[in-house]
């Protein structure tokens, strides 16, 4: 019984969640996730009427055939005929036109996303096994940064995401801001997505590209033009250095163990690139591209053990002892 009871719970919450306004595209909050959800009533209201006409053309005949009304095999042929192939055309026709005004409507919904439009900031986004990387692109160098699995955009600016992908087909799925585009490697893709109000909107990978392809969310989060400013500012300098004994046990052992082979941590000789940049980790929502909060002890547990977090991820397990695992993620959080 409490089975059954947890398990309707479970299902009531995915049900809810569904509705959310993180991860919603029926909860649109910019350009072209609402030109989406117009588009989407639209299909249903015909598809609804035209579901209700036959409907009701069922019922007529279930009623009429029940009634007293002539049986139609005794009508005249010419006429029964006539009258069939005028139903049949009336049908064909109706279909022709309301497909021809689906296309239409599709077409024009997606000639908006292309409209250019002068666009604020770049950023390129790479879709890997299982996370994202992040890079803020811009004229000076020294104006470029990296993160993962978090996008920061401002609100009311058109931003310019382009896509890449070294592995294998991905899909950025962000739906309250923006419909899917895949990311193929080899290929050259790009989106423009916009957030019409300040908030945190839940993405999601939208193509199944490997095992942990549920463990393959991100967020963005829309701030106000000042606040990304200011965000932007604190994302291009390096990283805090550690203040305490502890945590620059922490930042030792980070570089001196594997962990300096993949990851890059600004203002310190870790420069390993294959694994997400970690130079301001601690101010960040997830850890494993939204697999779990980004906590001490969410963090700790993953350090020891990221197959049990998430099986087949391609983080390895590092042999550390008890006080040095909790050093290196204390160091790592304390990285704002
Ligand atoms: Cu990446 Cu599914």
């Amino acid at each position: 019984m409490r089975a059954l009871a947890s398990r309707a719970s479970f299902l009531a919450a995915a049900i809810l969640s569904a509705c959310s306004h993180q991860q919603s595209a029926l909860a649109p909050d910019g350009g072209t996730a609402r030109a989406i959800y117009q588009l989407f009533w639209f299909f249903t209201g015909v598809c609804m009427a035209v579901w209700l006409v036959v409907m009701a053309f069922m019922l007529a005949a279930i009623f009429r055939w029940r009634g007293s009304s002539p049986d139609p095999m005794l009508e005249p042929e010419d006429a029964s005929e006539r009258r069939i192939s005028w139903v049949v055309g009336a049908g064909v026709a109706l279909t022709v036109l309301i497909l021809t005004i689906f296309t239409f409507a599709s077409f024009l919904t997606n000639k908006s996303f292309a409209e250019p439009r002068p666009r604020s900031v770049t950023i390129k986004i790479t879709g890997h096994q299982w996370w994202w990387q992040v890079n803020y692109e811009a004229h000076r160098a020294d104006q470029t940064f990296e993160t993962a699995n978090e996008i920061h955009i401002p609100v009311g600016q058109p931003v310019k995401l382009d896509f890449e992908s070294p592995d294998v087909i991905h899909s950025f799925w962000v739906p309250s801001l923006s419909g899917k585009q895949d990311l193929i490697p080899g290929r050259y893709t790009t989106l423009t997505i916009e957030a019409d109000k300040a908030g945190i909107y839940r993405g999601q990978c939208a193509e199944f590209c490997g095992i942990q392809h549920a463990h393959m969310a991100m967020y963005v989060v829309a701030q106000a033009p000042r606040e990304f400013a200011q965000w932007r500012v604190q994302q291009l300098q390096s990283a805090t250095p550690p203040h305490t004994n502890q945590l620059r046990r922490g930042q030792q052992v980070f570089q001196a163990s594997a962990c300096a082979m993949c990851h890059s941590i600004s203002g310190t000789n870790a420069g390993g690139r294959v694994g997400p940049d970690l130079t301001h980790f601690g101010s960040r929502m997830s850890i494993a591209s939204g697999t779990a909060p980004n906590t001490l002890g969410n963090l700790t547990g993953w350090i020891a053990d990221p197959q049990r977090m998430k099986p087949y991820t391609r983080m390895p397990s590092v042999a550390l002892t008890g006080p040095d695992l909790i050093a290196v993620s204390q160091y790592l959080e304390s990285l704002k």
